[in-house]
């Protein structure tokens, strides 16, 4: 049988393979010669799964798409604070290498534009390290997010440090500021390595997987930085990664995302998948015509834009119904799916703000996947009402998606495999 999503990924790139508008970056001269025809498309799912069309294994510099990752390695090796200090989370609504620092304080507004960037690499690693320390440091976490061991391209270094000019000036009015510390061309030269790391579009998107991954690898496992690291690092790519085109991209797209001038995008979908795809050529802002057009397909065609409403807090509550009769009759509120807050709420509607005329009440989690840690809490706590309105309450939990049924202060649940369980708890061994 043929592989459905590849399938559809090759269709894609072949719906957007003939658009040859837009530039090479032209300011790095490596850059301009690069074959302007290349063109891949790769998801990476969070068990490691890759699916991919076209050039998804052929190596290209990581440029601007770097900006993310080394933010978050800023972020845990020097903590939220420090970071902040240096480097805002405002979207400038500028070009990625605007000459632009907060008026007040000289901060660049935020790390993806190049100010906030290049001071982002300074922060990377331990204070004390050297500068081939912070290279090194920047180069291991990059790995670590890819799952292999990557290298740096030396001749786009070289190609690109010669005409650093720029940057150089952003660094020097950094350094004016004191937002900088160290030599202003020292931390060009090791943030123009950063952004001169090999990867291939497979690379890409499991790095980005690795952020949809609240930090965990899905290849390797390890927890590559903390969640709440995911978390401001997706917040800050959702609103200032595609730099003046971040609110058109937020609309039509709705992915956090991050371009780079070598002509990679990716879009990491936290809970889902990391996209990446890769072609050369570039639109205005510099980020590349066929990945966007790519990403807005992909969007529209999966649903993936975050503010897509999800249905399932609805439809939490997949029946309420009594077994038995008199006495022992058990209500049953049989639940289905993820449960979150807002599914958690149709449960305290449907269990204590509607309390049941039966003594025996059971919530049934057979069908439930997962119950994050505030449902899990609101969950515990209907059980804690009800026993404090007398009812008996059973949790029909034969996966134990509930941890540690403990509901406190009054509170008593018995858990048991099977709704018959509970519907005949006199039978031995019924109650776990
Ligand atoms: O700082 C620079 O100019 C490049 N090395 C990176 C720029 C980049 O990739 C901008 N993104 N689209």
């Amino acid at each position: 049988m043929r592989p459905i999503i590849p399938d559809y990924m090759t269709e894609a790139l072949e719906k957007v393979r003939p658009d040859t508008s837009g530039e090479r970056a032209g300011y790095i001269p490596e850059l301009a010669t690069a074959d302007p025809e290349r063109l891949g498309a790769a998801f990476a799912m969070l068990d490691g799964k890759v699916y991919g069309a076209g050039d998804i294994d052929t190596e290209f510099t990581i440029q601007s798409i770097s900006k993310p990752f080394a933010y978050a390695l800023a972020l845990t090796d020097r903590g939220f604070d420090s970071v902040l200090a240096k480097v805002g989370v405002e979207p400038s609504g500028e070009a990625f290498n605007e000459i632009s620092l907060e008026s007040t304080t000289g901060r660049p507004l935020n790390p993806m534009i190049n100010a906030g960037a290049i001071t982002v690499h300074s922060l990377a690693g331990a204070q004390d390290l050297d500068p081939a320390g912070r290279v090194e440091r920047v180069l291991h976490g990059l790995s670590a997010f890819a799952g292999r061991r990557l290298r740096i391209d030396e001749s786009v270094y070289a190609s690109e440090i010669e005409h650093a000019h720029r940057n150089l000036a952003i660094a020097h009015m950094l350094r004016s500021h004191d937002i900088l510390t160290g030599d202003a061309k020292t931390v060009v030269d090791g943030y123009t390595r950063q952004c001169s790391v090999l990867v291939t579009t497979r690379d890409l998107a499991m790095m980005a997987a690795t952020l949809a991954n609240r930090g965990v690898n899905p290849l390797s496992g390890e927890q590559v930085v903390p969640e709440t690291v995911v978390r401001q690092v997706l917040s800050v790519m959702f609103s200032c990664g595609m730099y003046d085109a971040a609110g058109d991209w937020a609309t039509q797209v709705g992915i956090p995302a991050k371009s780079g001038v070598a002509g990679g995008l990716i879009g990491a979908l936290p809970g889902q998948i990391g996209i990446a795809t890769f072609s050369p050529r570039l639109d205005p802002h510099g980020n590349s015509v066929r990945g966007v057009s790519l990403f807005e397909r992909f969007s529209s065609d999966m649903g993936l834009h975050v503010m897509e409403v999800p249905a399932a807090a609805l439809a939490v509550v997949r029946s309420n119904h009594v077994v038995g009769s008199g006495p022992n009759a058990l209500r049953v509120l049989e639940l289905q799916g993820g449960i979150g807050f807002a599914g958690a709420e149709r449960v305290v509607k449907e269990a204590v703000d509607n309390e049941p005329s039966e003594v025996r009440v059971a919530l049934d989690l057979t069908r439930v996947s997962s119950v994050d840690d505030v449902a899990r809490r609101m969950l515990l706590e209907v059980a804690r009402r009800l026993t404090l309105g007398g009812h008996d309450v059973f949790l029909v939990d034969p996966e134990s998606v509930v941890p540690d049924p403990e509901p406190g202060d009054g509170g008593r649940v018995t858990v048991v495999d099977t709704v018959d369980q509970a519907a005949n708890p006199t039978r031995s061994g019924s109650a776990r």
